[in-house]
């Protein structure tokens, strides 16, 4: 078998972003593109030669061939082994734990997430390190380092390897193994969860529907649900996966995640909804006419965590990123533990996780997790969900309202303003950031400024610093308002508009969330401008 050599010309776009390097398709699709990046990745971790890594994606457009390049790649750069999901499909927390359970150099894992699949829409690679979890910012930029110079990548010269079929075959001297991609993954749920618990729930007749969106989490939810769980047949919908996702986009939100929410709000709905996106990681809960903020659901998570026998010992910690609401730390300082508050991304969890001082982490952008896995994880959260459920016996509305009466309610709120002219962007936050200052002790909209900052983050793990991470202004009646830019779009600019407001008297728990945050989104638009200087008069994403 020959290993060829070819010049690439390096790629100065190819610097990651909140989760590794994301690209319209047509972009990776660029000859040497694929292959710059996944040279880069080897070259800027010490080479691959001797290594193991785990390869697999959520099942999107490109993918297929993307699999087979790395796998001839890994070959050519002196692998020992790479560990396959089976048609090169992995969900993001499946592969987290195969890095982990086989005890990997790391994985190689191949999505865009939430975004839209297909040869116009989205495609993304990136590195998990031997813990599992996405690789940290010095190694993303090592990698970046690496990609946007001139230099060569080496794939060997050979057809595909055959990745439908269980088991391994040899390329050269790599051996190549096919794994199921659900069965290892479902055997880690069954030891952290109660699932005769579950079982004896929905055989006593509770009603469950979870949307795959099309997605990579179908052949899981199918699995541990309908047959492991014993939910009826078709609780799963959308369960086949797509490369174009059916056209939808993949990301378990209200507004993307329409029909399952007209179906929990409407007559007769299941007692439980819940929906994962494109590669698996995020998730969506939903109770019978009862939307659960991602914020909230963390809180609850972790208030009734130890239900479940892997969390029967107590939680560590409990850490959330900054716009995220205040809930879980309420949760956190009731239970005696520390809580965290780290940038936006999951990869900044890692540190907190292998340190023994974080348990459970979540994040406002439909993101729950523990230490079982490096990685969020969409079925992880629904199962914790279904165990506190099946536990303390109480619906999804009853547990949230136990929850306010205890710990008060956080009305919360994200406007999304997507594809804006991303210099116009740039310059409303550069703006916003120089009247910072004198912010403080000002009044918008009735209410007065009593901080304003930009979010820097110190690990306190491993003391690495990262700065700019979000406008953060705290009002004096306890409301607050973040604006940053996502770091995850691919068209333009995203500006993110984060919205809290704390209210402790029961008998004001039960408002509209547009409503009870009206207030501050009025002061937000007094002091930022978004309406006025991009001309949107509505946010494109209401969670
Ligand atoms: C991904 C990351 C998350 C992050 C989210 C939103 O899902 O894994 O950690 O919260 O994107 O990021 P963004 O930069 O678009 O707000
Ligand atoms: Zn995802």
């Amino acid at each position: 078998m020959q290993t060829a050599t070819h010049a690439t010309p390096g790629f100065a776009d190819q610097k990651p972003g909140t989760s590794g390097l994301r690209k319209k398709t047509r972009v990776f699709l660029t000859p040497k593109y694929l292959e710059t990046f996944v040279q880069a990745i080897f070259d800027a971790t010490g080479g691959a030669a001797g290594r193991t890594y785990v390869v697999g994606g959520d099942g999107r457009y490109f993918n297929d061939r993307a699999v087979h390049v790395i796998v001839r790649m890994a070959a050519a750069n002196g692998a020992a082994r790479v560990i396959v999901g089976q048609g090169g499909i992995l969900s993001t927390p499946a592969a987290s734990h195969l890095i982990r359970l086989r005890g990997t150099d790391g994985g190689i894992i191949l999505s865009a997430s939430h975004n839209p699949g297909g040869i116009d829409e989205d495609f993304g690679i990136k590195f998990n390190m031997p813990n599992g979890g996405p690789a940290p910012e010095a190694v993303t930029e090592a990698i970046f380092a690496r990609a946007k110079a001139a230099g060569d990548y080496k794939v060997v010269e050979t057809g595909d390897v055959d990745l439908n079929a269980l088991g391994e075959t040899m390329l050269g001297q790599m051996v190549v193994e096919v794994v199921d991609p659900v069965a290892d993954y479902a055997t880690l749920m069954e030891s952290l969860f109660d699932f005769a618990a579950i079982r004896a729930m929905f055989a006593g007749g509770f009603r469950m529907r979870f949307d795959a969106m099309h997605a990579v989490t179908g052949p899981y939810a199918t699995e541990i649900l309908e047959r492991r769980l014993g939910a009826a047949p078709g609780t799963v919908i959308n369960e086949v996966p797509l490369p174009d996702f059916g056209g939808g986009h993949p990301d378990p939100n209200p507004t993307w995640a329409r029909a399952l929410m007209e179906e929990m709000m409407g007559a007769g709905a299941p007692d439980f909804g819940a929906a994962s996106d494109g590669d698996g990681d995020r998730n969506m809960i939903v109770g019978a006419g009862c939307y659960v903020s991602p914020s909230d659901s963390l809180a609850v998570l972790a208030e009734h965590a130890t239900v479940a026998p892997g969390y029967a010992g107590g939680l560590k910690g409990i850490a959330r990123s900054m716009p995220t609401s205040g809930a879980a730390d309420r949760v956190a300082e009731a239970l005696g533990i520390p809580a965290f508050e780290t940038p936006t991304g999951w990869k900044f969890f890692g540190n907190l996780l292998d340190a023994g001082r974080a348990t459970i982490c979540g994040e406002e952008s439909f993101g729950t997790g523990s230490d079982h896995v490096r990685e969020k994880d969409g079925l992880w959260a629904v199962l914790l969900w279904l165990n506190i459920l099946a536990s303390t016996g109480k619906s999804v509305s009853q547990l949230l309202a136990d929850h306010w009466a205890r710990f008060g309610r956080t009305y919360y709120s994200r406007h999304d303003y997507e594809a804006v002219d991303k210099a116009l962007a740039d310059t409303l936050v550069a703006d916003l950031r120089a009247a910072l200052p004198g912010l403080p002790g000002q009044t918008f909209a009735g209410r007065a400024v009593a901080s304003a900052d930009d979010f820097a983050y110190t690990d306190p793990v491993d003391g690495s610093t990262s700065a700019q991470q979000g406008i953060r202004i705290g009002f004096e009646d306890g409301s607050r308002l973040v604006l940053r830019l996502s770091g995850t779009g691919t068209e333009g600019a995203t500006l993110r508009l984060y919205l809290e407001r704390y209210e402790p008297d029961p008998a004001k728990q039960a408002e509209e969330v547009q409503d009870a945050l009206a207030p501050v989104i009025e002061a937000a638009e007094a002091i930022i401008g978004i309406t006025a200087r991009t001309g949107r008069p509505t946010p494109d994403v209401i969670t």
